[in-house]
């Protein structure tokens, strides 16, 4: 069906447009799934991991028999994952081999704000370095780029504290403007954190818990990734990419960077990480061949209460499902491919398994996964309004606002909970850093069938008013909300908000 969220909310791709081909598509099913490479720590202390990573150009051969350019942490798409461990901090320094600057974000991530990755918090690469402008300074707010610091910038530490959750984190670039033609290019990573009570649950582990990046492309005849601008944003050339100011999708479905790829799997439950690394399409994912559908164990920010049958996960950009597949009820032959319900054509199907090896599984799903309070709105909460609309020029705004890193629309106090209603002209999916969120109300009703758990991005549909209960950390600092749709993104779609 095409419904999706309870009720018929009409397609959230139809008012964007897709870039079709010129390489020859390559046939699904055949790429052995990839799985992204685990980082090792360069160095331990007795309660940090240190991690190295240069950002760099490489090829790589997407499409069988062409190459593909692509700006890569450690040269690679998707970038090395990173694990965090309960209690433990993790510093990854970056060098930026890249001809561009860069910002490094952790998505979902706790961070203090020197770390997070503002927009304009730049890692330069060695061309620019004395040329670049300083970033424009906030009153109130400790500067962030001390021009006199630059050098060290060229190769820079971006520190994460011990996460609050257990939670299937990424990092991706941020670049103010620019966001969504680094992502399309490779710039995105696992950062998978885990917590001691999350690790003591009987769950699929080792190779049977599986991060899935699902992303889609276009490729140009000589295989190179085909993007509308390259790297002036659509928002810096006003007019002449018109055509994909709503966002940017593509007719190849890529998982783990593969096309329509297929893994191999053993009678046995499969904890699948899922992650919507697209720049601006929203997929209905299915299961095809399996009567069973997906038990959602978890969603952004962690394991929900209790697990959840979902016989279709409709995910936005940037969101993120746990769940649990049971291959033991099938057979070694049977294969189940995993579907876009909303997609059609080539983008109507996602990748394969196949049932290779019957096996013992050990593993069970437990009716009580974690610990989560749902939050009550209360008279005492402060009460924002944040409208995200479309303006004159077709630019993306909020509150009337295009992004200004001088302007922050919201003063909020360290620790506290607040209550943000988006309002919204079109499908939007709003991520809020350092924060995290739960689903109060859509339109006034209850909240959707995918809206459990603590969230940090939150579909809003077209036309509607979605109320959400922000929590914020207690580290200080300005941080930004946004349209994860990057195309929106770049063309405006963020704020400033600082944490006081
Ligand atoms: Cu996934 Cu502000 O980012
Ligand atoms: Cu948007």
């Amino acid at each position: 069906s095409g419904q999706w969220n309870g009720s018929d909310q009409g397609d959230p791709n139809g008012d964007i447009n897709t870039l079709t081909s010129k390489a020859p598509l390559p046939a699904r099913f055949r790429a052995p799934l990839p799985i992204p490479e685990q980082l090792k720590p360069v160095r331990r202390t007795a309660d940090t991991d240190y991690y190295e990573i240069v950002q760099s150009a490489a090829t790589a051969e997407i499409i069988p028999g062409l190459r593909t350019e692509i700006m890569g942490y450690n040269g690679t798409f998707p970038g090395p994952t990173i694990t965090q461990d309960p209690g433990r901090r993790v510093v990854v320094t970056h060098r930026n081999d890249l001809p561009v600057p860069t910002v490094v974000h952790l998505h979902g991530g706790t961070t203090a704000y020197d770390s997070d990755g503002y927009p304009t918090d730049f890692l330069l690469p060695a061309e620019t370095y004395g040329t670049f402008p300083a970033m424009p300074a906030m009153p109130g707010m400790p500067a962030m780029s001390d021009p006199d610091a630059l050098v060290s910038r060229l190769r820079r530490d971006y520190t994460y504290p011990p996460q609050p959750r257990a939670a299937t984190l990424w990092y991706h670039d941020h670049r103010m403007d620019f966001t969504g033609a680094s992502v399309y290019r490779g710039l995105a990573g696992f950062h998978i954190a885990h917590d001691a009570q999350e690790q003591a649950l009987p769950l699929p582990k080792g190779s049977r818990d599986v991060p899935l990046m699902i992303a889609d492309r276009a490729f140009a005849a000589d295989g190179s990734f085909l993007y509308p601008a390259l790297d002036a944003t659509m928002r810096t050339t006003p007019g002449v990419d018109k055509p994909y100011a709503n966002g940017v999708m593509g007719d190849v479905i890529l998982v783990n960077g593969a096309p329509w790829p297929v893994m191999k799997v053993d009678a046995a439950r499969y904890r699948f990480r899922i992650l919507n690394a697209s720049n601006a399409r929203t997929y209905q994912l299915a299961l095809d061949g399996s009567s069973e559908g997906f038990t959602q164990i978890g969603t952004d920010h962690g394991l929900l209460a209790a697990p959840l049958r979902q016989d279709t996960l409709v995910i936005a950009a940037a969101e993120r499902y746990d769940v649990i597949i049971d291959f033991g009820r099938h057979k070694v032959g049977d294969e189940i491919t995993l579907v876009n319900r909303l997609g059609s054509g080539s983008t109507a199907a996602v990748m394969r398994f196949v049932v290779a090896r019957a096996t013992k599984d050990t593993s069970s799903v437990p009716a009580t996964l974690s610990g989560t309070t749902a939050i009550t709105p209360s008279g005492s909460m402060t009460q924002r309004i944040m409208k995200f609309h479309r303006g004159g020029q077709g630019e993306w705004l909020i509150n009337d606002q295009a992004f200004d890193p001088s302007v922050s629309l919201a003063d909020v106090p360290a620790g506290s909970t607040e209550l943000w209603t988006v309002v919204s002209d079109f499908h939007h999916p709003f991520h809020i850093h350092n924060a995290t969120v739960q689903v109060v109300s859509r339109d006034g009703r209850a909240p959707g069938p995918y809206d459990h758990g603590w969230k940090d991005t939150v579909f809003v549909n077209k036309g509607e008013k979605v109320q959400l209960a922000i929590r914020f950390s207690t580290h200080k600092g300005r941080y930004v909300f946004h349209c994860h749709n990057l195309e929106h993104e770049d063309m405006g779609m963020m704020a400033t908000f600082r944490i006081t």
